[in-house]
């Protein structure tokens, strides 16, 4: 089994610095050589080459912030996914802000009529430029791969939508801004919230989570923002929320999808070493990629 590590230190999707270095912190918490002793052949790619910070802080017709900068790392990024992919080797995207989801779901859904996506985060990432409180493309993402959002990032790998619907999952909700509810409502985006996760347990939500998604795709992208899990575990993002999902529930999802065998493709971002205590979120991050990848206790 093969695969291909690519590395975006991208910055511009939001506007605190140091995330381009998440690459960087999950490298040096040893990634490679822990997927290695799983059994893997392991192509660490480098790094996207991502553009400067825009001097205007905003398109000034649309409010989004470095637009032509994201959309450019993004369709690079879209295009090394797709040598991988047509290599046959499953891509490990390592962020760099959220806003890389729009470019690695560019590349992955190309292949796949029906791609599941797991959106492991304390935000839906489904604002546009409308909705947006902020400006930031990091909270857009997912709006943007169901066709939604400015053109420049809603064409990004020349097709649109990337994505539909019925075929996603978002896990650990507990941030969502007034049009993120009203899309989900509007497109019946099924969300398990923090709510969800107490209630049940994370076993039944996965469960639940697994059985939706192998009736209805033919792959599965996990995009795991590290804000998803609780600050006091994953102390190193830029946008923390209290009240989040812990390591232990986390390591378990990742365990129980990687029993299903139902994941084509994962990104891990968010991770801002500058913000964190001695990388305490790359080494968590690295965690949940070998559990995800099949390493177990014993
Ligand atoms: N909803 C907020 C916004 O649109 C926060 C988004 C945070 N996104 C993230 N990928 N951390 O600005
Ligand atoms: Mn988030
Ligand atoms: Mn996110
Ligand atoms: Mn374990």
């Amino acid at each position: 089994k093969e695969i291909s590590i690519i590395g975006v230190p991208m910055d511009l999707g939001q506007t605190r610095r140091g995330v381009d270095m998440g690459p960087s912190a999950i490298r040096y918490a040893r990634l490679s050589e822990r997927l290695e002793k799983l059994g893997y052949t392991v192509y660490d790619e480098g790094d996207i080459r991502v553009g400067l910070r825009e001097r205007a802080t905003a398109d000034t017709e649309t409010n989004l912030k470095n637009l032509s900068a994201v959309a450019e790392g993004n369709d690079k990024l879209s295009q090394k996914i797709n040598e991988i992919t047509s290599l046959g080797r499953f891509p490990l995207v390592l962020g760099g802000d959220h806003s890389i989801a729009i470019g690695t779901l560019a590349g992955v859904a190309k292949r796949s009529e029906n791609l599941g996506v797991i959106w492991y985060d304390a935000h839906g990432d489904l604002n546009t430029a409308e909705t947006s409180p902020s400006g930031n493309i990091h909270g857009m993402p997912l709006a943007v791969s169901l066709g939604m959002g400015h053109p420049v990032l809603t064409n990004i790998g020349g097709y649109t939508p990337k994505i539909k619907p019925e075929n996603i999952v978002i896990i650990g909700a507990r941030s969502l801004d007034e049009g993120e509810r009203e899309l989900i409502k509007e497109k019946g985006i099924k969300v398990y919230t923090m709510h969800e996760i107490d209630r049940m347990g994370m076993t039944a939500v996965m469960e639940e989570t697994i059985t939706y998604l192998k009736e209805r795709t033919d792959g599965v992208h996990l995009s795991l923002d590290l804000d998803g899990l609780d600050p006091e575990d994953a102390p190193g993002v830029g946008t923390p929320v209290v009240g989040g999902i812990s390591y232990r529930e986390s390591h378990l999802a990742m365990e129980m999808l990687s029993e299903a065998n139902i994941v084509t493709s994962a990104e891990f971002v968010e991770i801002n070493p500058i913000l964190d205590e001695h990388n305490k979120t790359a080494r968590v991050a690295v965690a949940l990629i070998s559990s995800l990848l099949g390493d177990t206790l014993l």
